[in-house]
């Protein structure tokens, strides 16, 4: 019953940052940029207040799911390749983890790296398809 309570989780979690992800850079950014730019800062900063807490708490929900999943395929044996590919999906939602963080916690240290958001965003996309092509695989291992 809890393996499936966190399976929903962690899907439910991928589902919503991707889906608002995706969102965010193929939609929202390109008719933010059609916007006057007095308006566009105003609008994508309200736009951020919201979203970026929505973000943040799918980053922690599928981390902390994601964590008992691999807790539980431990405990349940699993041979060297299964655990050679979770590595790699961990250190890779790792990187993206950080990379959502850097482009969207609001530190001024951050406006450089946060000026190429569209760029980032990009390469966690790609992240993100990459992690659940590697998910997929296991679950077939
Ligand atoms: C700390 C980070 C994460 C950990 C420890 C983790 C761990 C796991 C584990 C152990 C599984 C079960 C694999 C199996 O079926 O044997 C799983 C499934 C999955 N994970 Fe993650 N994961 C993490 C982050 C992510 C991220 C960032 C994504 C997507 C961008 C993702 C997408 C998926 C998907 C799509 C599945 C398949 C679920 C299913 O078949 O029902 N995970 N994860």
């Amino acid at each position: 019953m809890l393996d499936t309570l966190m399976q929903w989780l962690h899907l439910g979690g991928v589902i919503v940052g991707v889906g608002g992800v995706a969102f965010a850079r193929f939609i929202l950014l390109r008719e933010a940029a059609a916007l006057p730019p007095e308006q566009r800062g105003p609008f994508m900063a309200k736009v951020a207040g919201r979203f970026n807490p929505v973000l943040w708490s799918a980053i922690g929900v599928i981390a902390l799911s994601g964590l008992y999943n691999m807790a539980s395929s431990l405990q349940a044996g699993v041979d060297a390749r299964y655990q050679a590919v979770l590595g790699v999906k961990v250190l890779l939602a790792l990187v993206l983890f950080t990379i959502a963080f850097l482009i969207t916690l609001p530190f001024p240290a951050l406006d450089g790296i946060q000026k190429q958001r569209p760029r980032w965003l990009l390469v966690n996309l790609a992240l993100a398809a990459l992690i659940v092509l590697l998910s997929a695989a296991l679950r077939r291992m």
